[in-house]
């Protein structure tokens, strides 16, 4: 589909690891909609290599950046522009870990290092991304900055584990620093919070495949796809969305507002 909806627009696209990768979607999508944008990922997720493809792709380059280093960042922002030949309007943070997860440990006997790091990455990240761009004078007027979240951080999902209070400081972030950018110059930041999807992150929850029918089942519409939330990406990034700003948006085919559905209760007959 090419409506050309960031026709002229430049970007940061962080996040993309592999053709499963939600930020892989919104490049695709951001580019067949008219946009320029660069891609970024943490050195460790380059040497994979796949990223590149993507950037042949999308005819642009990849620069490195670890999200939880701070001139990293700033270099990504200076650069990004010297390349894009002028200032960023749009960034996706698409970025989480947890090691707690990873290495299976219980929230209630949680490694509290473990606990530091993923909110460094996965949270504390989404700050540091938008100082950088900040006190390098990066953005334009008006700028939408976006980072993916989870429900979890609303409601109780056990095997999400401490990503939960990662995705809660992760909102949280957005509202906060939203205000600032917004009062200073009308920039919006806001966050998706997403259905499960099939991605090397999602999947490496606890009981995934469960998990994802169960909100399947549970969704009116059914999850969303990964592809749906690219679309929904680039209508975030366009000017069609310029006074949203400071909000946690569904984008899970109905799930937040859904009791139970027939499916479920079909489900739960002896
Ligand atoms: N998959 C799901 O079910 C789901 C649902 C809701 C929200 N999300 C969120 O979507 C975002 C993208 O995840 P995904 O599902 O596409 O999985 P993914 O594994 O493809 O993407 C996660 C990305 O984070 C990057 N990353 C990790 N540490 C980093 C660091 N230090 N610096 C820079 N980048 C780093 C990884 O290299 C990877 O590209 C995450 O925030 C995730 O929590 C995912």
């Amino acid at each position: 589909m090419s409506h050309n909806l960031l026709h002229g627009k430049r970007g940061i696209i962080f996040g993309a690891l592999d053709p499963n990768s939600i930020a892989w979607h919104v490049a695709e999508k951001a580019y067949a909609a008219g946009a320029t944008f660069t891609l970024t990922n943490a050195p460790i997720a380059l040497r994979m290599g796949q990223i590149n493809e993507l950037a042949k792709a999308c005819n642009t380059e990849v620069i490195g950046a670890d999200a939880t280093n701070y001139d990293d960042l700033k270099t990504l922002f200076t650069k990004s522009e010297e390349l894009l030949g002028g200032k960023i309007d749009f960034v996706l943070h698409s970025i989480g870990m947890s090691l707690n997860v990873r290495k299976g440990r219980h929230y209630t006997d949680m490694d509290y290092d473990f606990f530091h790091k993923g909110l460094d990455i996965s949270a504390i990240s989404f700050h540091r991304v938008m100082k950088a761009a900040l006190e390098t004078n990066t953005l334009s007027e008006g700028a939408s900055i976006l980072a993916l979240s989870y429900i979890a951080a609303q409601r109780v999902f056990p095997d999400y584990n401490d990503m939960a209070d990662a995705k809660a400081l992760l909102e949280s972030i957005a509202r906060s620093f939203g205000y600032h950018l917004g009062k200073a110059k009308k920039i919006r930041v806001n966050t998706i919070s997403q259905s499960p999807t099939r991605t090397t992150a999602g999947s490496g929850v606890k009981g995934f495949d469960s998990f994802f029918d169960y909100a399947d089942k549970m969704s009116p519409l059914g999850n969303a796809s990964a592809e749906s939330c690219a679309d929904y990406c680039v209508v975030m990034f366009s000017d069609l969305t310029r006074m949203v700003t400071m909000q946690n948006l569904f984008h899970d085919g109905g799930f937040s507002y859904t009791g139970i559905s027939q499916d479920i209760v079909d489900k739960m007959q002896p």
